[in-house]
């Protein structure tokens, strides 16, 4: 099938990719040129596993142009995948979606035949059918259902992993209105045999929010029993593997340690929050969720002074900067509250990440940044683990103070060594 990608963000390029790889034609759209050049060079943009890869072997079934007409105008499904951040107040910013249903729109009005527009960005329900559906209406003169089919199908990718779970996806959520839109989703979904779950379009986007708020609810649930238990010298990940046989709990997302970061899972639950305020709900359990987590990470400075009574002039190392392994993605990283609050209380602080040191350094480019974990570990009189990386497993803590916010087993061999949640 011929499909359009707006968006060349993770989400975009790794699903557009994917489609390649099953035999589909791609075109990808985004407005960043460099990020345009680079994907046609089969230059993967952000650095994901297996990408380049997936470029490198699809490279006749996919270019990048900025040209929305030429897009819509040579594919039959549009995914829309462009990013929906936080706003201040923790609502949703619709701004990139809006704009590109208008664009979609526009180049509608000049197209013949039934086009597919798919919301893949994370949206609230009720966004797709009241805000695009209008959008799109009112640029192409054309209706919603029947002369364009309009779906939403939300993506469950994790950062890292992101073209493994495209192909091994544990179910594909396609929330529709019109059989038409379902017929044509339903072929290009054909070569996956996972769990299809077809349901009106307010689902499917609520789906996607209630997943990923109950995803963050359990590692909030996972600290709070985690900080329990360290005042009780009770092993934490024992508790929830015992926990996570029970059939009815499963045991994955209970790695208690300093909270969750990335961009889905803090903007996901905070967009949720402010919508139930905007409907009169207090929803107590999420708010609950976003505030154990903003503490979470602080946790390990509060440790720290327990083993060195000021910070001040100290030279303090952080091991990790993403906010998890195998990604260069900073936003909302549990590095940034603690880096801050290190810098408040007058520490020098050196880090190092495999990946993330060029993002890391737009945020904060006067701290100091080594070459390898092993030197951050040399130089510093106290280190802190922030992500799990695996080289991280393999450097020489000893003789160190280490305080683990990622559960490296290996850390252990230092002189001091203290868990977060252990
Ligand atoms: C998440 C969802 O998992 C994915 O389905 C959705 O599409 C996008 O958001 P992602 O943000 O890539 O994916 O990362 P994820 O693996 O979910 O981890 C999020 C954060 O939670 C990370 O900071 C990670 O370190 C933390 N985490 C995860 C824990 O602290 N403990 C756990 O047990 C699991």
């Amino acid at each position: 099938m011929e499909i359009s990608v707006i968006g060349c963000g993770y989400v975009g390029l790794v699903t557009g990719l994917g489609f390649a790889e099953l035999g589909n034609s791609v075109i990808f759209v985004d407005s960043d040129e460099f990020k345009l050049k680079l994907i046609n060079a089969l230059k993967p943009p952000i650095y994901e596993p297996g990408l380049e890869e997936l470029m490198r072997r699809n490279g006749g079934r996919f270019y990048a142009t900025n040209d929305y007409q030429e897009a819509i105008s040579n594919s039959e499904i549009s995914f829309i995948c462009v990013g929906t951040p936080s706003k201040e107040d923790g609502s949703i910013d619709l701004s990139h979606v809006k704009a590109s249903a208008r664009q979609i729109g526009e180049s509608l009005r000049n197209k013949d035949g039934y086009h597919v527009v798919v919301v893949k960005s994370t949206v609230l329900p009720g966004t797709t059918e009241n805000v695009v559906r209008q959008i799109i209406e009112e640029m192409s003169g054309k209706k919603a259902f029947i002369d364009f089919g309009l779906a939403v199908n939300p993506e469950f990718l994790r950062e890292g992993n992101a073209v493994e779970d495209f192909f091994n996806p544990d179910r594909i959520v396609i929330g529709i209105r019109d059989e038409k839109t379902r017929e044509i989703l339903e072929e290009l979904y054909s070569p996956f045999n996972c769990p299809k779950l077809i349901t009106d379009i307010k689902t499917a986007e609520m789906i996607k929010y209630a997943n990923n708020a109950f995803l963050a609810t359990k590692i909030s649930f996972a600290n709070e029993i985690g900080n329990i238990c360290k005042k009780l010298g009770i092993d934490v990940y024992e508790v929830f593997k015992g926990v996570g046989l029970d059939h009815r709990i499963n045991p994955a997302f209970f790695r208690a340690g300093i909270g969750f970061g990335g961009s889905c899972l803090p903007k996901d639950v905070r967009a949720l929050i402010a919508k139930a305020g905007e409907l009169g709900e207090e929803p107590k359990i999420l708010k609950a969720v976003i505030e154990v987590n903003e503490r979470q990470p602080l946790r390990m400075i509060e440790l720290l002074k327990k083993h060195m009574s000021s910070l001040e002039g100290k030279t303090i190392g952080i091991l990790g900067l993403a906010f998890k392994p195998d990604t260069d993605d900073v936003r909302e990283s549990r590095a940034i509250p603690i880096v801050e609050k290190l810098l408040e209380e007058k520490a020098k602080v050196i880090a190092y990440d495999p990946k993330a040191i060029d993002n890391f350094s737009k945020i904060f480019p006067h701290i100091e940044y080594a070459k390898s974990g092993q030197e951050v570990v040399d130089r510093s009189d106290a280190l802190l683990i922030v992500t799990e990386w695996k080289e991280f497993g393999e450097l020489n803590y000893r003789g160190k103070i280490v305080v683990d916010g990622r559960r490296i087993d290996k850390a252990r061999e230092a002189l001091v060594y203290e868990g977060v949640c252990w």
